[in-house]
């Protein structure tokens, strides 16, 4: 008989279908990255994000006890500032719009969801790296992590169960565990942005922090083009400490995103990041695309592809969808 297999039985009705089914997204596994502005009066849309906004602290707590009443797993918070200077001093000040957010969640949610934060000083500086300037102009590492372990500790202050430094700073992991430890925040975790690279995709994200950078992230962030660094990253950060590790952005790494769970002894994390949101939205605002068929489908893929958490901006609406299905 021809052909011999006919991989089309296993694909003939919904209930077929769902029987084999290798991959599932759950709500749990979703993070909702969130944006707190500094002094806002009401929430203010972001242009190139079509349905997120930078919150207030007010709405900020509406909007989160919402997200956790929708099942996802986790929040991962990002601030606004409403000053800037060279050294991001509203990043280690308790009463920076980031660490009071912190404080408000955690008073308001407790643990009943994985409150997460922003380790990196992008936001806060007027210049808008991710770290201290040298003289030259340069990124000053070592500099740089002395202000990450106050950062550090700020946020662990504050409430956050998880810190996520994503500055890509040489030895972060270590030199933040080190400092929390000293601080006695021994279970505040690190999601480590191990693997991030100097991507495009980042520029609606810059929209919605009202980033001040001129120029690019490469000295500091990994090269598009490279894969096998990644790993070498991830190796650095678990011996450093890391409890979860991220490869980000999501969908165009997916094949650094299956390396990195081949190796990783602990979760691994991918971030959707607003260029990836964004380019859906705009495809599907245009009617070129399904937008929940698409939306899901890449939800999918980042799973299939070695994720266990994915932070996307979908977090919220897909937990919706996925608890019907
Ligand atoms: C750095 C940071 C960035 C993002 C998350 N953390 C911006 C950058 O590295 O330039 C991007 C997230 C996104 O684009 O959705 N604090």
């Amino acid at each position: 008989m021809f052909p011999a297999h006919r991989p089309r039985r296993l694909r003939t009705t919904p209930a077929m279908r769902r029987l084999v089914s290798e991959t599932e997204v759950r709500p749990r596994q979703l993070v909702l990255p969130m944006f707190v502005k500094e002094g806002a009066s009401s929430p203010v849309g972001i242009k190139s994000m079509p349905g997120v906004v930078q919150h207030t602290r007010d709405s900020l707590r509406a909007a989160a006890v919402e997200a956790v009443q929708a099942g996802v797993g986790g929040i991962m918070l990002f601030g606004v500032p409403a000053e800037r200077d060279a050294v991001g001093s509203g990043a280690t000040d308790p009463k920076g719009v980031l660490n009071a957010a912190l404080a408000d969640l955690r008073a308001e949610l407790g643990d009943s969801t994985v409150l997460m934060a922003d380790t990196c000083l992008d936001e806060f500086t007027d210049h808008g790296h991710c770290g201290l300037l040298a003289a030259d102009g340069t990124v000053d590492n070592d500099a740089t992590l002395e202000v990450y372990g106050e950062m550090a500790v700020a946020q662990a202050q504050a409430g956050a169960h998880v810190l996520g430094p994503s500055g890509m700073m040489d030895g972060q992991i270590g030199f933040i565990r080190a400092a929390l430890d000293e601080a006695g925040f021994t279970d505040t975790g690190l999601l480590a942005y191990s693997a991030k690279y100097a991507s495009a995709l980042y520029g609606p994200f810059r929209e919605a922090v009202e980033s001040q950078l001129q120029g690019d992230r490469k000295t500091y962030q990994q090269d598009p083009a490279n894969a096998r660094e990644a790993l070498r990253e991830v190796q650095q950060d678990l011996a450093e400490g890391a409890d979860m590790v991220m490869v980000k952005p999501a969908l165009p790494y997916l094949d650094v995103l299956r390396a990195v769970a081949e190796i990783s002894d602990v979760p691994v994390a991918a971030y959707q990041i607003s260029g990836e949101y964004a380019m859906v939205e705009a495809a599907a605002a245009n009617g070129w695309i399904e937008r929940e068929r698409t939306i899901l489908e890449t939800l999918t893929s980042i799973r299939r592809a070695g994720a266990d958490i994915v932070l996307t901006y979908w977090a919220v609406e897909a937990a919706a969808w996925l608890d019907r299905g």
